[in-house]
């Protein structure tokens, strides 16, 4: 039997431990069906539970408690909900969140890898039918630019006050990030392949490429991280010459996203372009219900990976039961298949809980249902 895989499982706030029990349930059949070796802890932390208990939102040592795991399965954090109680423990947002930008950077998740695939079933936001032609991935860069946090507040409360908030990009991580995006699109384009699925990009000398990579930047204005993305951009390309390239500004890349987001398949962005471009691609794909985003370290198997859906909280429909856990379970199946690394019996699991919860989707559409009832049809697709 391969060695046990562990996960660390971190609910969080509001809805997160809602869609989080679903997750396990799917787990705990697919480990009985399988036999598989897999193993999970339930952390009361990151949450506004604990930091109302303790006056931190985790212990000290937590990244320290995360590591030895395999992987973090995180529901949500943020605003605990439900808002109809004036009087639940709240935290600013700055608070709330900062142990996810820690996860991020403490383990050098340097890719956050959000997909956007309009699945039969999802809700289509866009008129024009050639939206159900929506399959890109957009990969943001996750490890500094916008998010290094560096900066500060001079003369704090005055009139004469200035801020600063610092951008931060190296050769090093830029390099990296698109590198990730061109072997995603060679990867994207041969499974496409095997399943009869190709689709085509031209090149701007003319050939035909199967897969595509567009670089996002905003080099007209920014011109210094502009510029260095544009030249490492061009001179990894160079390595793929199967992969079509393609270049646009974040302003219009927003724009195109709407008009014509079938024509995208592997997008790369710096943190905070990829984290805007990502809300929009998700209400593309169907919206956030169905939406799912992991952060990963590809390069040190020794630091986990953290897997968690593009959205919050909720706390407009926490403690109803309400919450739809699709965009949890896709994240999970995504979970089980990058931890096919350690024990391939995880891939197949992975593509069974994955197809299961496509297959949910294509059947019930955006029926209303509670979170008891998705979960329910989904595990019966994977039993026995
Ligand atoms: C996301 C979120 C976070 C981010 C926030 C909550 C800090 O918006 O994961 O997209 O900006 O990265
Ligand atoms: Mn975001």
């Amino acid at each position: 039997m391969a060695q046990t895989t562990r996960i660390a499982v971190t609910p969080g706030d509001g809805i997160g431990p809602e869609v989080v029990s679903a997750a396990i349930h799917c787990l705990e059949t697919l480990r009985t069906k399988h036999q598989l070796a897999l193993e999970w802890t339930r952390f009361p932390w990151p949450s506004h539970a604990w930091h109302e208990e303790h006056a931190e939102s985790w212990p000290a040592d937590a990244l320290a408690q995360l590591k030895p795991y395999d992987a973090i399965l995180l529901g949500a954090l943020g605003d605990p909900g439900p808002i109809n109680d004036p009087k639940r423990y709240l935290l600013s947002d700055s608070v709330s969140l900062s142990p996810l930008l820690e996860m991020r950077k403490g383990f050098d998740q340097w890719v956050c890898e959000r997909p956007a695939r309009l699945l039969p079933g999802a809700r289509q936001y866009l008129k024009d039918d050639r939206a159900k032609d929506i399959d890109m991935l957009v990969i943001r860069e996750n490890s500094e630019g916008e998010y290094v946090s560096q900066g500060g507040r001079l003369r704090q409360g005055t009139t004469d006050e200035v801020a600063t908030q610092m951008e931060v990009f190296t050769h090093h991580a830029t390099e990296r990030i698109i590198r990730y995006g061109f072997e995603q699109a060679r990867k994207r384009a041969s499974e496409r392949a095997e399943h009869g699925r190709v689709r085509t990009f031209k090149t701007l000398d003319g050939r035909t490429c199967e897969s595509q990579v567009c670089v996002i930047t905003k080099r007209n204005a920014l011109k210094h991280w502009g510029d260095l993305y544009t030249e490492v951009f061009e001179e990894v390309s160079k390595d793929y010459p199967d992969v079509a390239t393609h270049h646009e500004l974040v302003d219009a890349a927003c724009m195109k996203f709407v008009q014509c987001p079938w024509a995208f398949d592997v997008v790369v962005a710096s943190n905070l372009q990829g984290d805007i471009l990502t809300d929009l691609a998700a209400v593309l794909s169907g919206g956030m219900g169905v939406a799912p985003s992991c952060n990963l370290n590809p390069t040190n198997p020794d630091m986990p990976s953290m897997f968690e859906p593009t959205h919050g909280s909720a706390p407009d429909i926490a403690g109803k039961g309400i919450a739809d856990p699709t965009a949890m379970l896709f994240t999970t199946a995504r979970m089980l298949e990058w931890l096919g690394q350690k024990d391939p019996k995880l891939t197949a699991a992975g593509k069974e809980l994955f197809d299961a919860v496509a297959a949910d989707l294509a059947e019930k559409g955006t029926e209303q249902r509670d979170t008891q009832e998705i979960r329910d049809a989904i595990c019966k697709r994977l039993t026995p």
